[in-house]
């Protein structure tokens, strides 16, 4: 069981959060989960989740897994590997690497198979209620046009999509992402009743991602 509010830092594939900057960024996300008690989770690429895994003890998801169970299929990632590898669970159909309904549901389906909690990533409130359908354990909905600003974010630009997603969720617990980039963004969209928060730039790219990350999860309640 994964404890919310939870704060998910989305390494996605920057120099500063690959191979060996992986490992340095995901022990300062270590450091200050234990100093503060707070949940702090991080997405890693699948190159990097053995090593990260063996040397934190934050939980690490995939970024994303495919549809698959052991067998010939060169080149895609296995779910049950994934697993053994030491995440705890995966992002699916993040809009980076969107899938179509029908993989999603599968990949759902084989990721519950290898016990890997399933992230689904939505664009909109209307796909917050569809996915909320496929047995998610969270949702996660993100404005594709704001991920990566530093100005705006989902919380300044779609506090009312916040809420309407929150409604649809179905009493899934519901992650926000897309430009946060202050405090201020995760007090608006904790008051709407988000549940967690995916962030990328505003800690991979900070020019001290530990104090970044310390300010965002001190207002995390
Ligand atoms: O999955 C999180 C990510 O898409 C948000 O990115 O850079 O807007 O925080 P960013």
């Amino acid at each position: 069981m994964i404890k919310t509010p939870i704060f998910i830092t989305n390494f996605k594939n920057c120099e500063q959060s690959t191979g060996k900057n992986a490992l340095e960024l995901a022990k300062i996300h270590e450091r200050v989960a234990l100093e503060t008690g707070k949940t702090i989770g991080i997405c890693v690429s699948a190159c990097d989740i053995f090593r990260i895994a063996q040397e934190v003890s934050i939980p690490v998801f995939a970024q994303h897994v495919d549809p698959i169970d052991f067998g010939s299929f060169t080149g895609q990632i296995l779910p049950q590997n994934i697993k053994n590898s030491g995440a705890i669970g995966t992002l699916l159909n993040h809009s980076e690497r969107r899938l179509s309904n029908e993989v999603l549901k599968d990949s759902i389906t084989y990721a519950q198979k290898a016990s890997l909690a399933r992230i689904v990533c939505a664009e909109s409130p209307e796909e917050v209620s569809q996915f909320s359908e496929f047995d998610p354990d969270f949702l996660a909905f993100e404005p594709p046009e704001l991920i990566g600003k530093t100005n705006v974010s989902v919380s300044s630009e779609k506090p009312t999509s916040i809420k309407e997603s929150v409604a649809l969720s179905q009493g899934i617990p519901l992650l926000v992402g897309a430009g946060i980039n202050s405090p201020k963004d995760i007090k608006v969209a904790m008051s709407l009743g988000a549940n967690g928060f995916l962030v990328a730039t505003a800690i991979i790219k900070s020019p001290n991602p530990e104090e970044s990350l310390k300010n965002f999860v001190s207002v995390m309640e």
